[in-house]
């Protein structure tokens, strides 16, 4: 483990990879536990979003461009959409498009919030990130810890959860191959 800097992340990205890259992240075990144990609960993925096991739901990283670094900064884009749903619609969340905002060893997770808006990104938390990396097989993963919500962010779980609590840790792994 060392520190994540955004352009070795960078220089990392925009080497060749394979499958299997993005975002992995429960966004909150009591609150997927809360949907589940809801007469009507329902979680809905779409745009590539799935289940990865137990660890929580796979984004994958939008392929290219990963925009280079400003300064110390680089974005990750991902696809996909979870949304969620209970109490006959009236507890809805919506998780999309993740949009982590590296800036040297901290992170930023924008979302799309708004079932009916695909252009405006909510800063839903901010975390530490750490940076691994795996020579022998070939992956470099990407941790988010103390992952914490924002005003706004608290805002999308109905103001339950207040500014500043925790959501769970998320990793980020990206597969290179060799050039
Ligand atoms: C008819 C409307 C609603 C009812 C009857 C309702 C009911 C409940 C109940 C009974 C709990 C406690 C669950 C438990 O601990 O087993 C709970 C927790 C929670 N609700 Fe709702 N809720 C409603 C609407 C909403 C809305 C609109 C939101 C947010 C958009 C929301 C988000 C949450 C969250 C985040 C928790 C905490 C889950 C946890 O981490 O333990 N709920 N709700």
């Amino acid at each position: 483990m060392y520190s994540a800097d955004a352009q070795s992340l960078f220089d990392t990205c925009a080497t060749e990879y394979g499958a299997d890259i993005g975002l992995v992240w429960k966004i909150r075990d009591s609150f997927i536990k809360y949907v589940a144990r809801t007469a009507d609960g329902r979680c809905s993925l779409s745009g590539g979003a799935k289940i990865e096991k137990s660890a929580g739901f796979f984004y994958p990283l939008k392929n290219e461009p990963i925009s280079a670094p400003t300064g110390n900064t680089v974005e990750l884009d991902f696809h996909g959409d979870v949304r969620f749903s209970a109490h006959r619609g009236m507890m809805f969340v919506r998780i999309g498009l993740p949009k982590l905002i590296v800036t040297g060893t901290r992170g930023q997770l924008w979302i799309l919030a708004d079932p009916a808006d695909d252009t405006e990104f909510t800063l839903l938390a901010e975390c530490d990130l750490e940076l691994a990396r795996d020579e022998l097989q070939s992956l470099v993963g990407l941790a988010g810890r103390d992952v914490r919500l924002t005003e706004a962010g608290a805002e999308i779980f109905g103001l339950i959860y207040k500014p500043g609590d925790l959501l769970d840790d998320f990793s980020v792994s990206l597969r290179l191959t060799k050039t």
